[in-house]
């Protein structure tokens, strides 16, 4: 059975340590003149059901730098569930490419997917997760603090896929994290009982009043208040969630050394102002950056030593 990387429920926190201790040798290793072509001759099937910028660049860029290469099979041409089934997808993929990454809407086709693949299969962001970003997030917070352990992170905003995956990464990595949302819009508590088996050290807490929530914070992190697929709901959400906005004066209630993290695209003057976006305690593009080198770490575990690299 190859491995996948689906959620980081499935994986253990060594486990991704690791990933996340290779991700920093792949990046000083691409700094220093470019990557081993450890990926050499393999090919990325990629399904996207949704747009993507950062998760489409930096799986393909990734492949690239590893000596492969990438596919994209965006939504017209796969159908996938409609024009063929999920499990027909995966077993025709699994011929011709070693390894499917999938950005979907419904979690269950990516789990779907893995179930029927004889290659590894990478979640890039279903409506309940999105593994990468969080794991690549850790990556961009270990650069900036020296290390995650301890560290408090904020999330405001809606209990949606980022907030998941979080709240999962900071179990793992040893965040404390706090997240607040509008009421009916709070992350499944299932989530918070998943993160608090992962790591029963870190606190773990939900605080509704975000200037309450962001005092003590390490990171504060936002995500857009509509995501892919909620598009009809956008006027009823921009209302309900306009306390959470991610803005100088809530800002100014949390400690001075706390930075500001969003996963993007961002919807400016929604859930975050420009001047938070773009003024100096944002983190927000060595973030995006990162995914490259966090799904490069991705890639090279599950495929790599398929290869015997
Ligand atoms: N953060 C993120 O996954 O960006 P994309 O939707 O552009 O891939
Ligand atoms: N929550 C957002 C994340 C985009 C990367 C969405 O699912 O659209």
């Amino acid at each position: 059975m190859p491995r996948n990387f689906l959620d980081l429920a499935d994986w253990t926190s060594v486990d991704l340590q690791g990933l996340l201790q290779l991700a920093q040798q792949l990046k000083c290793e691409w700094r220093d003149g470019g990557n081993r072509p450890l990926l050499a001759g393999q090919t990325l099937g990629m399904i996207f059901q949704k747009a993507s910028l950062r998760t489409r660049v930096s799986f393909e860029v990734g492949m690239k730098h590893l000596g492969g290469h990438a596919i994209m099979l965006g939504a017209d041409e796969v159908g996938l569930g409609q024009r063929e089934s999920v499990a027909d997808v995966a077993r025709v993929l699994s011929g011709m490419v070693q390894g499917i990454m999938a950005r979907v809407y419904a979690h269950s086709d990516v789990v779907e997917l893995a179930h029927w693949a004889s290659v590894p299969v990478i979640n890039g962001l279903s409506d309940d997760r999105h593994p990468c970003q969080a794991l690549s997030d850790m990556l961009t917070i270990n650069e900036h603090f020296g290390r995650t352990d301890g560290l408090r992170l904020c999330y405001l905003g809606d209990g949606n896929n980022i907030a998941a995956s979080l709240a999962l990464a900071c179990a793992h990595f040893g965040l404390h994290f706090t997240v607040s949302s509008p009421e009916g819009y709070a992350l499944d508590e299932e989530v918070l009982a998943g993160a608090e088996k992962i790591n029963a050290r870190i606190d773990i807490g939900l605080q509704s009043d975000p200037a309450l929530a962001v005092a003590g914070a390490d990171i504060l992190y936002t995500d857009t208040w509509v995501s892919m697929g909620q598009e009809a709901e956008t006027e009823e959400r921009r209302q309900v969630f306009r306390p959470w906005q991610l803005n100088a004066a809530l800002l100014g209630k949390a400690p001075s050394q706390a930075v500001v993290m969003h996963d993007l695209p961002a919807y400016r003057g929604k859930e975050i102002t420009d001047d938070v976006a773009d003024g100096d305690r944002s983190l927000i593009f060595p973030q995006a950056a990162n995914r490259l080198h966090a799904q490069k770490a991705i890639l090279v575990e599950l495929m790599g030593k398929r290869c015997g690299a």
